[in-house]
């Protein structure tokens, strides 16, 4: 059972040119287990005729507030207290506006005014629409607010423009929801992922470390396997139950890791490197246990193999994803390291008392070229459903570019 099984979701389509992909989205909610009631604004009704919506909904579709014979069978009060998901798809930047302004001028925004249910938005526009300052305004205040988004997608627009604003794909709206399968997504591709930390030693007893648990990797690893992925693990020294079917690898040190990591990389599609490698490990491991003679005791550090720059460095090397776990200015430092290390994607996190490490829950910030989506507060295993379910996205989005500018030109 899906958890939209028996769910009551409102989708709000709006006027975005993408609203013809809103009835594949329908018909995949009501095969997870959903009933979905369909709202149109009246530009969505100028591009996508309403009785398309009413035959995949098997529901009268919603449009008018002041519609009397539907309001008499389900005022939008009603409706408001239906809605289990308000999830409205496209959202143009009209519909941003009205929401982040607490308007009520239409059926949808009023729905959303009344509703205690969760609202997810999917924009969908011209890139120079969703970069303009008033809509990242309006983006800013919503997330603020607990609305979540899911997308845009980065890539080639409806009006030729490149950038991003393209609405995510119906099948991977409802994977990130965490609601759908993300059963195959990733079928035929080969996964390695990092996970835990490294320990590095000082003598034969002692060693630096950090506090990473592992939790969030092997949760990567679990997902990508639950999506069809061919797993490799390679896990830092945790006690953690091997997730099915993942081939795992023990290691210890950051060296361990690296040499584990580069030994398999050759076929691997797409590389998640979750673990909290040591940045720096002692110069040399002392042979036997120091002893306590001297009153101060100084330890000279050298800095690790950096194995994700490696990865992303290697020609025809796998989609990269990396972790970035900060204390402070979490997305400035996270997008200097997508650049800098020229990875394809990075997760950021917050870590530090009461959050990230060796936790069950965790929020993100996943960032790729230009674009960004916040994931709220959630479980790890839904986190990294919900990871699994935008790599996989992303992953098809570069290798469908790539397959394109490689093709030769049509004379
Ligand atoms: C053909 C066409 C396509 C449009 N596509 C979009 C779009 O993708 N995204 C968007 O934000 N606005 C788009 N617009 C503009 C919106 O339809 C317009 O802002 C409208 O007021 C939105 O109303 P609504 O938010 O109530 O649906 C489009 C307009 C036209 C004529």
């Amino acid at each position: 059972m899906t958890k939209l099984q028996g769910q009551h979701v409102v989708l709000g389509v709006t006027g975005g040119i993408a609203a013809y992909k809103s009835p594949d989205l329908v018909r995949r909610l009501r095969e997870q287990g959903a009933d979905v009631t369909v709202i149109m604004t009246a530009s969505a009704e100028r591009l996508v005729s309403p009785t398309v919506f009413q035959a995949v909904s098997g529901e009268t579709v919603r449009g008018d507030l002041w519609d009397e014979k539907a309001e008499s069978a389900m005022g939008h009060i009603e409706l408001a207290r239906w809605a289990d998901l308000i999830l409205i798809a496209p959202a143009t930047a009209n519909l941003m506006a009205q929401l982040a302004g607490g308007s009520a001028e239409n059926l949808l925004t009023t729905v959303c005014l009344a509703s205690d249910a969760p609202v997810v938005l999917v924009p969908a526009m011209n890139q120079g629409m969703w970069r303009n300052a008033s809509t990242q305004a309006n983006r800013k205040k919503l997330e603020g607010r607990n609305v979540r988004f899911i997308g845009p997608e980065e890539g080639e627009q409806a009006c030729g423009d490149e950038g991003p604003g393209r609405m995510t794909e119906p099948v991977d709206i409802v994977a990130r929801l965490g609601m759908g399968k993300v059963a195959g997504i990733l079928r035929g591709l080969q996964v390695m992922v990092t996970a835990g930390p490294t320990r590095e030693a000082i003598d034969p007893v002692r060693f630096v470390s950090n506090k990473s648990s592992g939790k969030m990797g092997f949760a990567i690893a679990r997902a990508a396997a639950d999506a069809g992925a061919s797993v490799t693990l390679i896990a830092g020294p945790v006690s953690l139950t091997t997730p099915k079917g993942v081939e795992r690898v023990d290691v210890e040190s950051a060296i361990d890791m690296y040499d584990a990591a580069m030994d398999r990389i050759g076929s691997t599609d797409i590389y998640i490197g979750a673990a909290a490698i040591s940045d720096y490990r002692p110069a040399q491991m002392v042979a036997k246990k120091i002893k306590k003679i001297a009153a101060t005791f100084s330890l000279e550090m050298v800095k690790s193999p950096d194995l994700l720059a490696a990865v992303a460095l290697l020609d025809n090397g796998p989609f990269t994803v990396g972790f970035a776990a900060e204390t402070d200015n979490l997305e400035k430092h996270a997008l200097t390291k997508l650049e800098a290390k020229r990875l394809d994607m990075i997760v950021a996190n917050l870590v530090g008392a009461g959050v990230g490490f060796d936790r069950d829950d965790n929020s993100a910030v996943i960032m790729w070229a230009g674009s960004r989506q916040a994931v709220p507060n959630m479980a790890k295993t839904e986190l990294a459903r919900q990871l699994v379910a935008m790599i996989a996205s992303r992953y098809r989005a570069v290798a469908g570019a790539e397959a394109s500018q490689s093709r030769p030109a049509a004379s």
